[in-house]
This record gives structure tokens, C-alpha cells and sequence, in this order.
């Protein structure tokens, strides 16, 4: 059922239905891609921040963190190049009424046109040969697979020349020659193409005060603060600024749930280096990211993809890219910014954004490598991975979140095998105190025990320990694993030694 468009909306019901997303505002019918963190939701994106946050700053020495404020001098913006190129080229579909993203339309069409029709050709090859089949040998040789790659590449560099020039009529051209239709009403009865400014603005002050922009990403928040970071923090290069922090951006289209919203949390680190080392530490940190991710997502379900298109201040990008029950898509990215944005808050600033390197005797503006990931798009990952309907071997189904234990928002349920029984509650609310300093606990004595564990198994409980008449005699309970949802005995003292090996965040760090 992964991967099908009824999976993914079994997930946003579950998401809703167990207090993990709401949509915003929803009393009055929501705000489009805009969304709320439900009580385990909440818990489940603090540990995913907290995760992040310790693989940087706790476990890199050269790595410090920041806070910066989401309002910044309108300045910023100017020497970012936000005001002039934070820009999406949009389209509308006269018939349905429907607005779209130029480039979308393009990669879209790529990605299920072309590269669909390459992976047919394989398939098909795969299955005559059998096991003499010799991919890469298949693919340099085949005369149709080599047709395919060759209109891809055409279409590809004028895609990249249009959107580095501006061209957007180029971008039109390309829309009405590939014929690519509006996917709502299947017509292709399109409008110009026009750029559209992602950031929001509001005023600060009075009436008539200034603009200020909502920032449309954290980063800008660090390069500001380089000098103070530098003169305060006794770092010297290279050394990384981190930061976790929400951002805003007036989406054109804004769908797929949690994945692309228009108000969205963003986990950034800079990373400040000698100008002609930024290769180095760009492919240090491209390794470093992929490795951080495959300790909680399947090794499979996580690709690089170069960019096809430089933003305006990289000379290398490279996405982490997730497979989302809608394809693969974009979840982490990571740039060689260049020396752009310190040299641009120089100019417009005046103010010297300089290191001066004790070891070269000299001064010089750093060369940023950034990684860059969206909480969100994060949290997503997690559930889609996690997100599993099960049939057990009694033929009955379980909804279970197979989230990694250590980033489940509840860690331990607590249950007294039955309500009536004072002996065993009494029993069971001690455990629970003795736990609950040392774990997110649950205690929970409604409904038969059957129906607990499935409660549980839904919002990605771990471990639930079962307190029954044995207890009582033994001083021992039942410890369930959710994923098996196999049982042991343990005596109570051993609990929270074996829970804690088992829980604890250092097991994801050193792995
Ligand atoms: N400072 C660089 C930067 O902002 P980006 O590729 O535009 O780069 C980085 O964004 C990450 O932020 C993306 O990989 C994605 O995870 C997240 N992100 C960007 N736009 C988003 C949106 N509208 N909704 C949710 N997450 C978003």
C-alpha cells in the first residue's frame, strides 16, 4: 500500500486523528499549508530538532549555536539578493483557473515523461536478459535509452539557461513545445509566465513604519552575526554557526501536506572556511549529512541530486532527497554558498566581515559551506517511514508508528492489566512515578489491555510495560516491544537501566 496516493492520506488522517498535525485555524475551515503541532506531535519535533542540534553543536567542538530574531533589518534582504531574486516564475491555467510553478511544470514533466519512460526500458531489458543483465552496459548502448537522456539534456540546459538569465518566455516556449498539460483540467491554454516575490512583508512601528520581511530563511540570521559569534566564541576557522528557527514563504503552491508550507521551521548550519577549501568541506559535509540521516531512514530511501540550477550564491548544490509517498523529493540541501553573503553585508553595511587567519598572516572573507534541512519536511520523513498497517498472524490488522525508539514522542505506557483493581493501579502508578523522571510516560487503564497496546502501537510507543497479578508476587512486569510485540518478564528495579541502554540519545550519536 506504500507509495500510493490512499497511503499518504492515511497519514494525514492519522496524523489528525492521533494528535500529531492540525491544520491551522481549522474552527474556520484552515489556512492553506499552514499547520498546527498536536500534543505528540510536538514531542516527536522537539526530538527531531534535538537530535539535530546534538549531532551538530553537541558533537562538533568547531560548531556553536545561535538564536537570532526572525524580523532583521530590511537591509538584509536587499544584500541576500532576496528582494531582487527570491523569485518563483508562475503560470496559470486559463480553464481550471489553476496557478502553477514554470519550473515545476518542467522537472514534473522530466521526472514522469522522460525518466519514467528510461525506467520502462530497463525494466523491460532487465526481465529478457535475467541475470546476464548488465545495467550500466545497457544503458550506454541502448539506442532508444540514449535518445531519451539526449532530449532530456536539451530540454535540461535550456531549462537552466532560462532560469539563470530570467528568460521567462523561454520558459513558456518550453512549456507549449513539450506540450505539458495543467494536470487539473488537461488543457493547455496557458498565461504568460511571470516572477513572483516569495517573501511576506508587514510594517514595524506606526501606521506608515517601515517593511520588514518575515525571514525566508534562518541562514541570513547567521551571517549577520558572524563578527559577533567570531569575537565572542574564541573560534577559529573552520568553525560552523547553527541555528533552528522558523521561516515564511508565500508558496505559490503550497500542497502535499507538510511538505511544502507557507510558514515552516528550518535547521541551518554555516560553516565558514578558507576561501579554495569550500570543495573540500562541501564534500565533507555532503557525507556527513546522508550518514546523519541513514541512522533513522532506510538507506534506500535517500538519494543525492545536484541541482540542476545554481541559486544565486552557490557554486555547488547538491539535495538530499527522501522517497515521500509522492516520489523522491528534496528533504535536506546542502550549498558552497561562496564568500556571497559575507561580501555582499560588507558592501551594503560597511562594515568589515572579515577573519583575519593567524596561520596565512591574513584577512580574508570566509567561504561558507551550508546544510540546510526543513524540521517538517523532517517530520514527514519520520512518519512516512514510521506509518505501517499491519495484518497479523490472526488475520486482525494493527496501525503501528514504527518510529526509532529514541525519537518516539511517548517512550514508555505504563498499564495496570485491569482498572478495578487498586492493588494493581496502586502498583502501576509507582512505576510510573519511578519512570517519569527518567522518560516520557503514559499511564493508561481504559479499555481492555488488548486495546491499550494498539493505542499505543498508533502513536509509536515503544515499550509498554504491563503491570499484573504476578507483579505482585514477583516484583516483576511484562516489557512489550511494539515492533515484535514480543514480551519479556523483568523485575521492576531493572527497568529503568534497561530502558535507558535501549533509549537514550547517545546510541544515535555514536552510531
Ligand atoms: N538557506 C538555504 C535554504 O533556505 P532551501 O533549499 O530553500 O535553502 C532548505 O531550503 C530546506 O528548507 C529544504 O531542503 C526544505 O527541507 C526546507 N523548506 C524549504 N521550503 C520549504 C517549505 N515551503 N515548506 C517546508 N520546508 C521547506
Amino acid at each position: 500500500m506504500k507509495n500510493t496516493a490512499d497511503y499518504f492520506k492515511n497519514l494525514i488522517a492519522h496524523c489528525k486523528e492521533y494528535g500529531f498535525v492540525f491544520p491551522s485555524s481549522e474552527i474556520y475551515d484552515g489556512l492553506s499549508a499552514v499547520y498546527d503541532y498536536g500534543p505528540y506531535g510536538v514531542m516527536l519535533k522537539n526530538n527531531l530538532r534535538d537530535y539535530w542540534w546534538r549531532a551538530m553543536v553537541q558533537m562538533h567542538e568547531n560548531i556553536v549555536g545561535i538564536d537570532a530574531a526572525i524580523f532583521m533589518h530590511p537591509s538584509v534582504w536587499k544584500a541576500s539578493g532576496h528582494v531582487d531574486a527570491f523569485n518563483d516564475p508562475l503560470i496559470d491555467n486559463k480553464d481550471s483557473k489553476k496557478r502553477y510553478r514554470a519550473d515545476v511544470l518542467i522537472e514534473d514533466y522530466v521526472a514522469n515523461k522522460i525518466d519514467a519512460k528510461i525506467d520502462k526500458e530497463i525494466e523491460k531489458a532487465k526481465q529478457r536478459f535475467g541475470d546476464t543483465f548488465d545495467e550500466p552496459m545497457f544503458v550506454a548502448t541502448n539506442v532508444r535509452v540514449q535518445e531519451y537522456k539526449q532530449k532530456k539534456e536539451n530540454i535540461l540546459t535550456r531549462f537552466a539557461r532560462a532560469m539563470s538569465t530570467g528568460e521567462l518566455a523561454d520558459l513558456k516556449n518550453l512549456i507549449d513545445e513539450l506540450e505539458i498539460a495543467c494536470p487539473e483540467s488537461g488543457s493547455r491554454n496557458w498565461t504568460e509566465v511571470r516572477q513572483f516575490n516569495l517573501m511576506f512583508a508587514t510594517q514595524m512601528g506606526a501606521v506608515d513604519g517601515d517593511i520588514v520581511y518575515l525571514r525566508p530563511e534562518t541562514a541570513q540570521g547567521i551571517f549577520v552575526n558572524f563578527l559577533n559569534v567570531l569575537n565572542t566564541s574564541r573560534q577559529k576557522i573552520p568553525f560552523g554557526i547553527a541555528q533552528t528557527g522558523k521561516a515564511f514563504r508565500n508558496e505559490i503552491v503550497a500542497r502535499q501536506f507538510i511538505f511544502r508550507m507557507r510558514e515552516f521551521e528550518q535547521m541551518e548550519m554555516q560553516f565558514f572556511v578558507r576561501p579554495g577549501e569550500e570543495m573540500k568541506w562541501y564534500d565533507y559535509w555532503k557525507n556527513k549529512r546522508m550518514l546523519w540521516h541513514k541512522a533513522i531512514t532506510p538507506a534506500e530511501k535517500l538519494r543525492f541530486k545536484d541541482h540542476d540550477n545554481l541559486a544565486h550564491y552557490a557554486n555547488a548544490a547538491v539535495d538530499i532527497q527522501f522517497e515521500f509517498p509522492f516520489g523522491f523529493k528534496e528533504l535536506e540541501g546542502i550549498h558552497s554558498r561562496t564568500d556571497f553573503d559575507l561580501k555582499s553585508h560588507q558592501e551594503l553595511s560597511k562594515k568589515k566581515l572579515q577573519y583575519f587567519d593567524p596561520e596565512l598572516g591574513e584577512s580574508y572573507i570566509p567561504y561558507v559551506v551550508e546544510t540546510s534541512v526543513g524540521l517538517d519536511r523532517l517530520f514527514l520523513t519520520c512518519l512516512s517511514n514510521a506509518f505501517t498497517e499491519e495484518t497479523l498472524e490472526d488475520g486482525s490488522s494493527r496501525t503501528v508508528l514504527k518510529i526509532h525508539p529514541i525519537l518516539a514522542p511517548i517512550k514508555v505506557a505504563v498499564l495496570p492489566l485491569l482498572k478495578n483493581k487498586e492493588e494493581l493501579t496502586g502498583k502501576a502508578r509507582e512505576v510510573f512515578n519511578m519512570l517519569k523522571t527518567n522518560f516520557i510516560c503514559q499511564y493508561d487503564e481504559k479499555d481492555a489491555i488488548g486495546k491499550r497496546y494498539r493505542r499505543q502501537d498508533a502513536i509509536g510507543t515503544p515499550y509498554c510495560i504491563t503491570i499484573d497479578f504476578d507483579t505482585l508476587e514477583t516484583n516483576t512486569v511484562t516489557l512489550r516491544e511494539r515492533d515484535s510485540m514480543g514480551q519479556v518478564r523483568i523485575d521492576i528495579n531493572d527497568i529503568v537501566n534497561n530502558l535507558h541502554d535501549k533509549l537514550h540519545i547517545s546510541n544515535l550519536l555514536t552510531d
